[in-house]
């Protein structure tokens, strides 16, 4: 195991190396074995930190290792690193206790302007060959992860559940809150689409994942969704009811299990109805991402992008 921040470095290969020459991962293959398709980039994006892109990165990992699909996993945040801790774990605690757990292809990848063709050599050479490659992205604006969006089929955004995060989508503001124009984070995606749209690529499917919902039911939690829809509206997102706050997503981090486990032998929990509650949510996330009752999100339109775009504003913010 090889825990190296500053190359490209595989930490865990489940399978046979990947040895094909890459697909541009804008062109996912068709098959019929796998779904509707191959070679899927997903990326956990979002430049604030500490909203949920890790935890729910190994969640999504877990989810399709559970349904059948072979995944690879890609860590661009070199500086903390968490989803690689959080696989290590995984496999320590696996071989300690005796226990199957499935463990995606990881690798590491350090961030800065140097890594832009290593990582992109990698994540062709994954996606040539696994169903799925999940990229967990920094909670900071690099040029790594801003390019991270370009190649990204699906883009998931979690926020928690709060106007300071929905700060980094849109300008909003009034009463009741409204979306005023643009704000960064929508800003680095509308030019990922752009960038992507000129390298030929499929549009970017962007969710924008609830995290850490109130049980409650608070006049925040209304206006934020309420937010939420207008926003998916007019940024060509679409947003999902992710995940409650639950201190079962805490919990698991040292053993890196995942709340799909709990029922494994040598788990070790005692399954109550918050974490069965809390599988339902993975479940659901999973589902709109292979296309499965994916009508529970709030969808809007897609934006369009691309060379001929002439209105960086985010279809017509
Ligand atoms: N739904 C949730 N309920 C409770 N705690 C959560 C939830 N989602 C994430 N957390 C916690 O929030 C913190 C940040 O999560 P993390 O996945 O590391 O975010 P990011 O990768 O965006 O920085 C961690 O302590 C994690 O355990
Ligand atoms: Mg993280």
């Amino acid at each position: 195991m090889n825990d190296l921040p500053t190359r490209a470095s595989a930490i865990h290969s489940g399978m046979a190396a990947p040895s094909m020459a890459g697909l541009h991962g804008a062109a996912a293959r068709e098959t019929a074995d796998n779904g509707p398709s191959a070679g899927n980039i997903i990326v956990l994006g979002n430049e604030k930190g500490g909203t949920g892109k890790s935890t729910t990165a190994m969640h999504l990992i877990v989810a399709l290792l559970r349904d059948g699909r072979s995944v690879a996993s890609v860590d661009l945040d070199g500086h903390q690193g968490t989803l690689t801790r959080y696989i290590e774990n995984r496999r320590s605690f696996a071989e300690s206790e005796g226990m199957g757990l499935q463990l995606p292809d990881h690798h590491r990848i350090a961030g800065g302007e140097a890594e832009i063709s290593e990582a992109d050599a990698l994540i062709d050479r994954l996606a040539a060959s696994r169903d799925y490659v999940v990229l967990d992205c920094p909670g900071t604006d690099n040029p790594l992860a801003r390019h991270a969006i370009s190649r990204a089929d699906i883009l998931i955004t979690p926020v928690n559940d709060s106007f300071i995060d929905l700060d980094l989508l849109a300008r909003i503001g009034g009463t009741p809150p409204r979306v005023l124009g643009p704000s960064v984070y929508s800003q680095t995606v509308w030019e990922g689409r752009q960038r992507r749209a000129m390298s030929g690529g499929r549009p970017i499917d962007w969710i924008v994942l609830r995290n850490r919902l109130s049980p409650l039911d608070s006049r925040n939690k209304k206006n934020v969704g309420l937010t939420l829809d207008e926003l998916a509206r007019r940024i060509g997102c679409r947003c999902l009811d992710g995940f409650h706050e639950r201190v079962i997503f805490r919990q698991l981090f040292l053993q890196g299990l995942t709340v799909l486990d709990l029922r494994e032998e040598g788990a070790g929990v005692t399954l109550n109805m918050s974490h069965v509650a809390a599988r339902q949510e993975i479940r659901r996330l999973a589902d709109a991402v292979l296309g499965r009752g994916a009508g529970e999100a709030r969808a809007g339109s897609p934006a369009k992008a691309g060379p001929g775009s002439t209105d960086p504003m985010l279809a017509g913010l």
